[in-house]
Parts: structure tokens; C-alpha cells; sequence
């Protein structure tokens, strides 16, 4: 083995990220001052500091705070392109990035900003040769209906999505509640995932399989918990997207070496890593496989999880097999 996972020398795509979870504080400071808009401290270190969650609301309540720094198709823009090139610098080669426009939107910015600055930087990207898509989120907490009037809101933007996903406060928001808006998704092409088992219990992530028929899971810890559950994500082959640093970051898991991915991977699950915030969870991608590397996973397990990465990719066959053989000819 010539290189750890978590060396950016190996390929990989990342399926679990959020880019308004890329919101560097030195970013953050300077988009306040260009829009005017008021923050607590403009010294990135403190703000930095004050990163310390006790659960996953904690995260979500300085999370959507700080997107009211976002103004501009400049900053939207601004703030892609900062992940796009973490993301290169990491080794990413694939890329499918979630992003929420319910909160842009109900700030007051058009969605067409928002899409027009997001656009511009996964077109640069693209150009630079990252093969990189962006999936909307909707904001859970939000409702249903809300959800449903994105929905019909995006059709001008519908081309520059590849899927819909489900994010923000879990408890509280089943699965259930979206069926019918990530029906109208399926009909029109788009690929499904859903957050659910980040603190909801096993029946988030029934419901997420059963009710909106997602392709993938995103987080699904609690999965764990019902070894029925876990032997049918296993025997229908789901791959579940697990973020190890967040999820030690929100309590989700008490610590690194007792994370649920490890019971996943014994039970057949297919496991990818990702970097769920990186401006907020303490690294990317890459400092996500080290965190790993550090508590003695062995490299066979972590570039499995990579291949799983490409082969749970929403893209064809043809550009799957030119991953995978890029990641055989690094390892
Ligand atoms: N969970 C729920 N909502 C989110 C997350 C997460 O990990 N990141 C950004 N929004
Ligand atoms: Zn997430």
C-alpha cells in the first residue's frame, strides 16, 4: 500500500456534504463586511472557538445564523468554489453536494442568485476536470408543504440537479411527512437520499426506505439498533453515508472507535465517509479517513469504503469504471 486513504494521492467522491457546511469563518468574516451584515466578533479564531455542540440543533442554530451573511450569486459563488477546491485538494474526484435554497429563499434572496452563483463554481470545477453534481435539500423542519413549493419553484433550475434530500432537525420531522414531494422527484428523474438514524430512531430510516424509496441513506447510526433493519439495508445493498467527525462533533457517537459504521461494515452494509460541514466539524474529507486511520481502521476497510463511494455515485457506468480504475492504479 502505497498511500493511506486519507492521503489526497487516492480518488474518492464525496456523497454526504453540505456547502453552506463549508462556511469557513474566514469566509464568513468576509462576506458580513462586503454585505454589512452584523456578526458577534469578526476574529475567525473565536468564531472558530465557539464551534462546541451538544447535539445536532445546537449545530443547526449557528449553522443557519451564519447563512445570513449570503447575499449575492457572488457569494454563493464564492462560498462553492472554496469547497470545490478543499474538495480537489483532498483527492475528491466526484463530488455530489447538497445544498438547502428553503433558507436562502426565506432571507429574501432570489433562488435564481443562488443558483446562478452556485452554478458558476461547479462549472469552473467542472472545466478543471472534478466530476462534481449538486442535490437540493429540503430543510425538514420547514414542512411538507414548503418542501413541495421548492419543488415547483426549481423547474427553471431543474437541469442543474441530479437529486432532492432531506436535512436539518430530524426529531419531530418522519420521513413520512415528505412522501408525496419526493414522489413527484422520483417522476421527475431525480435520485432520492434522506437524512435519517443521525438522531431519529431506526423507524426514520424505515420510513426513508419505505415511504420516500430513497437510494441512499445519509447518516443511519440508529440503524444499528434493529438488526432487522440492518440485515434489509444490507440485503438490498443501500449504502448509507456516514460522516465519522460529525457525528463525534454532535454526540451522535460518544466516541470514535465505538461509531455504529463499524457494525454496519460486519453486517454487509455499503459505508462511504464524507464530511457532512467541514467548516464545522473540524476537517474534511480527508481529515475524515485520518480520524479512521488514527483509531486503527485498516486500510483494506477504508479504501473498500471508497470504492463503495464510487460504486453508490449518482453517475454511469462508463465514468464509474474510469474512478474505480484510477483508485486501483493509486492504492
Ligand atoms: N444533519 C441534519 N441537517 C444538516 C446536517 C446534518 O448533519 N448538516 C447540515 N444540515
Ligand atoms: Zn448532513
Amino acid at each position: 500500500m502505497t498511500h493511506p486513504a486519507s492521503s489526497p494521492l487516492i480518488p474518492k467522491a464525496e456523497l454526504h456534504m453540505h456547502l453552506e457546511g463549508a462556511l469557513e469563518s474566514e469566509l464568513l468574516v468576509t462576506l458580513a463586511r462586503r454585505n454589512g451584515v452584523p456578526l458577534p466578533t469578526y476574529d475567525p479564531d473565536v468564531l472558530d472557538a465557539r464551534y462546541r455542540f451538544g447535539q445536532l440543533q445546537d449545530f443547526l442554530d449557528v449553522y443557519f445564523d451564519n447563512l445570513a451573511v449570503m447575499r449575492t450569486a457572488e457569494d454563493f459563488h464564492d462560498l462553492a468554489a472554496l469547497y470545490l477546491r478543499r474538495a480537489r485538494e483532498n483527492g475528491v474526484t466526484r463530488a455530489e453536494s447538497f445544498f438547502n435554497p428553503m433558507t436562502h429563499v426565506g432571507a429574501g434572496v432570489p433562488l435564481a442568485a443562488v443558483m446562478e452563483g452556485y452554478g458558476a463554481a461547479f462549472a469552473d470545477a467542472r472545466r478543471e476536470g472534478l466530476s462534481c453534481d449538486m442535490i437540493l435539500d429540503f430543510t425538514r423542519d420547514l414542512g411538507a408543504e414548503a418542501a413541495d413549493q421548492m419543488l415547483t419553484d426549481f423547474a427553471p433550475f431543474r437541469d442543474m440537479i441530479i437529486g432532492v434530500g432531506l436535512d436539518s432537525t430530524e426529531v419531530g420531522y418522519p420521513p413520512v411527512l415528505f412522501r408525496d414531494v419526493f414522489a413527484r422527484a422520483a417522476a421527475d428523474g431525480l435520485h432520492r437520499t434522506c437524512h435519517a438514524g443521525e438522531e431519529g430512531d431506526p423507524e426514520y430510516v424505515r420510513q426513508a426506505l419505505d415511504d420516500l424509496r430513497v437510494e441512499r441513506i445519509d447518516h443511519g447510526l440508529r440503524a444499528v439498533e434493529d438488526p432487522e433493519l440492518l440485515k434489509r439495508i444490507a440485503a438490498e445493498q443501500i449504502p448509507v453515508n456516514v460522516c465519522p467527525l460529525s457525528n463525534v462533533a454532535l454526540r451522535a457517537v460518544d466516541r470514535m472507535d465505538r461509531h455504529p459504521l463499524f457494525a454496519m461494515l460486519d453486517a454487509g452494509v455499503p459505508v462511504t465517509i464524507s464530511s457532512d460541514d467541514p467548516a464545522y466539524f473540524g476537517g474534511q474529507i480527508g481529515a475524515n479517513f485520518a480520524a479512521l486511520e488514527d483509531i486503527g481502521t485498516s486500510q483494506e476497510v477504508l479504501i473498500g469504503c471508497i470504492e463503495t463511494s464510487f460504486e453508490a455515485a449518482f453517475i454511469d457506468a462508463g465514468e464509474r469504471e474510469r474512478h474505480l480504475a484510477a483508485l486501483r492504479s493509486a492504492v
